[in-house]
């Protein structure tokens, strides 16, 4: 379609009881003029009717890019659903019949790919997908533009993993199907983060008012960050940062838990961080973002749970680890009631169950998206998507009077 050329608007995310519409986060901005809405797609405009009167769903969406977007509200129902699933199997053995996950890995996992696999196999669906880029087109220099436009003709829904930051944010972009970042290179694991509030929920009773320990690989470790955001909404909850100085938290984390009123901790001492909390949850370092295999060297078996630690710990004290687990944990703690890492995985499974139903079958299940704005910066992360594929637009959103990278978080301004 040429610019400025108007077409009618035909959603296909129209809430069918309401008739409120809902965009895919491909139409990224909107301005008002008079009652009609100028949604500014790259490189296109489309206009469409809206009553100014009434509510507006622009800014929802059915991606599942960051749990940062999603209200308390909606993390419980997930949960809610995960457990329903849990107790009774059976009744969604057929809840995805005809239905079609592509799962998109281009970075290794053993359990968030097959878990989504096994979950829509158990919920009546079937699944396509690449587990190696070099298997697919991709080898022969297709984008991530084309790649998505193409398997969202196929597909229901996609789930995808990648080695570089905010590649999910930017495949949402070119998705007409409901898509779920499944880890993009250090920046976040939304679904790990779902994972581990099941467990909470199931195995604490809770998700508030909990003393949770992270130690690890702090700075590259994904599943940290997405755990951070979302457990920092919850009242009362405090965090012990157990990681050498070099793999700390990046600061817009520390910017959430201040912003949320949440206590914390920084540590240099998994010994004495242990003796008082509700969970650890060990992390490895991630040997896969370092710059140099002696960097590497350097952090690795840093900080090691073992029998000795363990000791010291409170029986009520559960831990977690998201896996893979490479040194950290000792093996002879797999037997201890307070190790549930591989219980953790299986929970993992029935959120994923849960969250594939919310976001094929219920319509109220919206995600909201943040207020984002076409801007003249590109980001400067080398880590960042907009670094490798030159067709992505500018993106920027508003946090704490600063400029930040719609896709990886980082301050562009
Ligand atoms: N926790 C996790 O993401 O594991 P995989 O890398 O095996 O998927």
């Amino acid at each position: 379609m040429r610019k400025n050329e108007q077409k009618p608007f035909q959603s296909p995310y129209t809430h069918k009881k309401s008739g409120k519409i809902w965009l895919p986060k491909n139409y990224i901005n909107f301005s008002k003029e008079k009652n009609r809405f100028i949604l500014i797609i790259p490189q296109e405009f489309v206009t469409i009717e809206w009553n100014k009167n009434e509510s507006c769903g622009f800014m929802e969406n059915k991606n599942l890019i960051d749990l940062e977007a999603m209200s308390v509200e909606q993390l419980a129902k997930i949960v809610k659903k995960a457990k329903k699933i849990m107790q009774s199997p059976a009744d969604y053995r057929h809840a995805c019949d005809g239905k079609i996950l592509a799962t998109l890995f281009y970075e290794p996992s053993t359990r968030t790919q097959m878990s989504f696999q096994t979950a829509m196999l158990k919920l009546g669906g079937r699944t396509i997908g690449f587990d190696n880029p070099m298997n697919s087109s991709v080898s022969k220099g297709e984008n991530l533009k084309d790649t998505i436009s193409v398997i969202s003709g196929y597909a229901d829904i996609i789930a995808i993993r990648h080695p570089t930051e905010g590649t999910a944010m930017a495949a949402s972009l070119y998705s007409e199907v409901p898509l779920i970042n499944c880890g993009d290179g250090g920046h976040l694991h939304p679904t790990q983060t779902l994972t581990d509030i099941v467990t909470l929920s199931c195995e604490k009773g809770r998700l508030d008012h909990l003393k949770i320990g992270v130690c690890g690989d702090l700075l590259n470790g994904r599943t940290v960050h997405s755990l951070i955001k979302t457990l920092a909404k919850y009242e009362g909850n405090s965090f012990v940062l157990v990681s050498t100085p070099e793999l700390c938290v990046p600061l817009y984390i520390i910017d959430i838990l201040e912003k949320n009123g949440c206590a914390y901790e920084i540590s240099n001492s998994l010994a004495d961080a242990v003796t008082d909390l509700d969970v650890l949850y060990m992390t490895r370092i991630q040997r896969e973002r370092f710059k140099s295999e002696e960097d590497y060297q350097a952090q690795k078996n840093v900080f090691v749970l073992d029998r000795e630690k363990l000791d010291r710990a409170p029986q009520d004290m559960i831990i977690l680890h998201p896996l893979p687990r490479v040194n950290e944990i000792t093996v002879d703690i797999d037997d201890d009631p307070r190790a549930l890492y591989f219980k953790q995985a299986q929970y993992g499974m029935f959120g994923r169950m849960a969250l594939i139903l919310l976001l094929l079958q219920d319509e109220d299940f919206l995600i909201p998206a943040r207020e984002t704005q076409v801007c003249d910066l590109r980001c400067n992360n080398p880590k960042c998507i907009t670094r490798h594929e030159a067709y992505l637009p500018n993106l920027s959103y508003e946090k704490l009077g600063m400029r930040m990278c719609e896709y990886c978080d980082k301050r562009i301004d």
